[in-house]
């Protein structure tokens, strides 16, 4: 089994590198199920790949919340018997610099981006753990390797993500643990950006970016290995790009 039958639950999968990912599993075979908050948006992505002879099951997740992730969970299990990966995939970006104290916003990337992780871990690893297999990905950024202006929590939010991961590999020698770290991609990510100077500079980042497409193939890339290669990290940015 490569993708094709695999059981994928995927957070944050109504816009951006989340729905992209969903639709090219979904094409290789895998059986996918979809969370975030904006369902309207996930029935649409659901109708396209059932139209297109896909597999897939759609459910309102907030990843901040542990007892929705386990219901979601839980729900990919009712409907398909078990979970075989899960795409940690939902994240905030609302950049400003410190000294904004934006500290709302602080709370939020720290509840999305690092909680929503570990309530996805949470959710799969006791039935992962007791089948001896399975594969958690974590989507990080470039910025669990960097750190720039505006960023600092962001960036915080994202190193942990990768500490978390690389802790969860080191402990679980039977499953497959795979951060991938992408550059900029061209999504709704930091649409919610309060700060104007910040709003430029990602304006600015943007003009050469990724397609989230791109970060949907390394997705694929990690997930196909067979059972024995397990794919630690991926970092994909735009040709010649720093971010
Ligand atoms: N785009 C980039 O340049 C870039 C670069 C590096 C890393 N990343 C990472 O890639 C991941 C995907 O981001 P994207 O670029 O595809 O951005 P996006 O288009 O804004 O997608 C973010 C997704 O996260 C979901 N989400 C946000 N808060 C949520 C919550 N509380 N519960 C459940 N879902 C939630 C959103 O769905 P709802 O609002 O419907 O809930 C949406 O589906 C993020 O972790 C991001 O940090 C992106």
């Amino acid at each position: 089994m490569t993708i094709k039958g695999k059981v994928i639950a995927i957070t944050g999968a109504s816009s951006g590198i989340g729905q992209a990912t969903a639709m090219l599993l979904a094409e290789r075979g895998a059986k996918v199920v979809v969370g975030a908050r904006r369902t309207d948006r996930l029935e649409k992505l659901a109708a396209a790949i059932t139209a297109k002879g896909g597999d897939i099951r759609a459910r309102a997740v907030d990843v901040t919340k542990r007892a929705d992730v386990q219901s979601f969970i839980d729900f990919a299990k009712a409907e398909f018997g078990r979970v075989d990966v899960i795409v940690n995939n939902a994240g905030v970006m609302p950049l400003s610099p410190l000294a904004e104290l934006k500290t709302d916003e602080w709370d939020r990337m720290i509840d999305v981006n690092i909680r929503g992780v570990l309530n996805g871990i949470a959710a799969v690893l006791p039935d992962m753990k007791a089948r001896g297999s399975g594969q958690i990905v974590n989507v990080a950024s470039v910025g669990a390797h960097m750190v720039a202006p505006t960023g600092a929590v962001y960036c915080a939010t994202k190193y942990a993500v990768w500490a978390i991961s690389d802790g969860l590999r080191q402990e679980n020698p039977d499953l497959r643990v795979t951060i991938v770290s992408p550059g900029v991609v061209a999504t709704e990510l930091g649409d919610d950006i309060s700060d104007p100077a910040a709003k430029t500079f990602l304006a600015d980042l943007r003009k050469s970016a990724l397609t989230p497409d791109a970060i949907a193939r390394a997705i694929a890339y990690a997930v196909e290995q067979p059972e024995d290669v397990s794919v630690n990290e991926v970092i994909v940015r735009p040709t010649g790009g720093v971010i």
